[in-house]
């Protein structure tokens, strides 16, 4: 997986170019400001930054990670919030963190990489880093048919996988889940209240609050 955006980080935004999906992907831009508005966020997996430039806008400071410096390489070159700092960190394990903690975080097409499996830890570890009351907003693909590619396999797990092609004609395999609105609330776990989902074609985003 991460090898795979270290590749692909080139490349990356041509998924934000899709026509069909422009007028969602406006939306989503819009409202997401609101959600972190004088809060000092962590970013998980922030890739090209794309959502970085939108939900830091009003945020009192805005710590976008991601593991790979190919990806955020592409970020810090944009011009970001003045909020936003970049940092290389393991989503898995949050280490290099130190004491830093947060009132929000904000995931965009991770969870969908996240192998089932470990799901609830990954909840636990981010969990651990947030205040309590803190505001956490996921987004991620649902799966069109015509536009998402396809499934090609499924695991014992519950995991689904897609065959991807770089422009260099290399072929990747790729953990993708779609989750559908009760699984991904009940994966949230003890500490999640009042979660908001809301889906659309291509997308869904679940907000909650940590107790
Ligand atoms: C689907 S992209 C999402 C990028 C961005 N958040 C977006 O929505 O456009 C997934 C990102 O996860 C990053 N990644 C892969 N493994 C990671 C890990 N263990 N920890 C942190 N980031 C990782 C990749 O470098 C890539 O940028």
């Amino acid at each position: 997986m991460a090898v795979y955006y270290a590749r692909r980080a080139a490349e990356y935004e041509r998924i934000y170019h899709k026509p069909e999906r422009q007028a969602e992907l406006r939306a989503l831009e819009t409202t997401l400001p609101a959600f972190f508005s004088g809060r000092r966020v962590l970013e998980i997996a922030c890739g090209t930054g794309w959502w970085t430039v939108h939900g830091a806008r009003d945020a009192a400071h805005w710590l976008a990670t991601d593991l790979n410096p190919e990806t955020m390489a592409i970020a810090r070159a944009k011009p970001l919030p003045a909020s936003v700092e970049l940092r290389s960190l393991d989503a898995y394990t949050l280490a290099g963190l130190d004491g830093e903690r947060f009132d929000a975080a904000f995931a965009g097409h991770w969870w969908s990489h996240v192998p089932r499996a470990r799901l609830p830890a990954w909840l636990d570890t981010l969990h651990a880093r947030l205040e309590p009351g803190a505001r956490i907003v996921m987004l991620d693909n649902a799966y069109a048919e015509g536009s998402s590619t396809p499934i090609t396999r499924r695991d014992a797990e519950g995991n689904s996988y897609q065959q991807r092609t770089l422009s260099d004609g290399s072929i990747h395999e790729v953990l993708k889940n779609f989750p559908e609105r009760d699984e991904a609330i009940a994966q949230l776990g003890a500490r999640a209240r009042d979660p908001q989902w809301s889906a659309t074609r291509h997308y869904w985003r679940l907000a909650y609050t940590l107790a």
